[in-house]
């Protein structure tokens, strides 16, 4: 279940007043979010409010036109994209995105950020061995975390859509974030797979902050301490689960909603 985080716990991602524009369409419209360390922040809203938009411009694929984020009190806005993972920030997309032709094992060590070569494992011989050895205990030790170790050497697509779904966060477990950027994580999934992604989140949130989109809305109500909710590139609400649970507006903007899922 949630936990209350206190206010004076470390803000670890701050965005403020946030503008997105597509020719015409506005995507976001002075939009803020703020995540804390440890905290687990949904994103909720209708198709096209905007959600995946927000992340794609806390990851920088998309620059805002106004607004600032900030990651543990630096601005992100100056800097490319590649950076990020090596800053602690890491992201699942909202489709899978996995490399059918590598093995499950290949794609979670794809996701570690290219980490430059220390002076001491330049001398050392032989470097690149360590390191591909380094690589591969810690993309084992993630798929085991994340209970898959046994499909290490299986190619994705013969692999069920929860598997497939554990990899991906094996992958951004890679770049060992402090904020991970979950889009969409339980869809798809099955219920017994979803109370397992629960317990997941539970138990990493002791180490990473972590914001997640999701239509999923009762899983987004059991493991958020806070939720945001956008409509139409708008934050109509925000606030704890139960506040939320509660909020006539936001019921109105789901009502009659037939959600779409990637
Ligand atoms: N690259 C783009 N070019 C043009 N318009 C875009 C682009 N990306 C998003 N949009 C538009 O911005 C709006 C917000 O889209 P976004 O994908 O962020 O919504 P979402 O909340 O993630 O929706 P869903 O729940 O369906 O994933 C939509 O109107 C969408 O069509
Ligand atoms: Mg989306």
């Amino acid at each position: 279940m949630s936990a209350q985080t206190p206010d004076e716990t470390p803000v670890v991602l701050e965005v403020t007043g946030i503008d997105v524009h597509f020719e015409g369409v506005i995507a976001l419209d002075g939009v803020s979010l703020t995540v804390r360390a440890n905290q687990i922040v949904g994103v909720i809203g209708p198709n096209g409010a905007g959600k995946t938009t927000l992340f794609n411009a806390v990851s920088r694929f998309v620059t805002p036109a106004a607004g600032t984020i900030t990651y543990h009190g630096h601005s992100l806005l100056d800097l490319p994209t590649w950076r990020l993972a090596h800053l602690g920030i890491a992201r699942t997309l909202q489709g899978l995105g996995l490399w059918p032709t590598l093995t499950v094992l290949e794609n979670v060590i794809a996701g570690a950020p290219s980490r430059t070569p220390l002076a001491a494992d330049m001398l050392a011989f032989p470097s690149a061995d360590r390191r591909t050895r380094t690589l591969r205990e810690e993309a084992m030790a993630n798929l085991v975390e994340l209970g898959v170790a046994d499909r290490a050497g299986a190619y994705p697509g013969a692999l069920p859509h929860g598997v497939q779904k554990r990899v991906i966060i094996a992958r951004a477990l890679m770049a060992r974030p402090s904020l991970l950027l979950l889009d969409e994580p339980a869809s798809g999934l099955s219920a017994t797979d979803v109370n397992q992604l629960i317990e997941l989140l539970g138990s990493l949130r002791s180490r990473m902050a972590i914001a997640l989109v999701e239509h999923h809305v009762d899983m987004v109500m059991a493991v958020s301490d806070t939720i945001t909710v956008l409509n139409l590139g708008q934050v109509i609400a925000s606030g704890p689960p139960e506040a939320i649970r509660a909020n006539s507006e936001v019921a109105n903007a789901y009502l009659g909603q037939t959600v779409a899922h990637a």
